[in-house]
């Protein structure tokens, strides 16, 4: 994939959470200098979410606290990862690979209703 057409490529195109199935969701993420859209994920609790990321710049991590998803968002490729949120609540996702002068402030939250 060419990190130049991202925003051009489905699903990248429209960034944002979909219910998938009965209980399942897909939630299509971009990094970016310095910031993740969408900012905030909303997904009920118990429900099978399935993230698909990518950066449209350079190389960004993405790990959500109290969770064991730690990812790393590279230009060009598709990450994936699916989780199921047992318990509802706020958790952080946060870019922890320094990607430039606004890293500490690249941050999300992951809302489990
Ligand atoms: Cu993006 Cu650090």
């Amino acid at each position: 994939m060419d990190p130049q057409q991202v925003r051009q490529t489905p699903p990248f195109d429209q960034p944002g959470v979909r219910q998938t199935g009965p209980n399942s969701y897909e939630a299509v993420i971009l990094g970016h200098a310095w910031a993740f859209t969408p900012a905030e994920i909303r997904v009920p609790a118990g429900a099978k979410v399935s993230f698909i990321a990518t950066s449209t710049d350079v190389i960004h991590g993405f790990h959500i606290a109290k969770t064991r998803i730690n990812l790393m968002l590279i230009p060009g490729q598709i990450t994936r990862a699916e989780y199921t949120f047992k318990e509802p609540g706020e958790y952080l996702l946060v870019c922890h690979e320094y990607c430039g002068l606004g890293h500490h402030a690249m941050a999300g939250k992951v809302i489990v209703e």
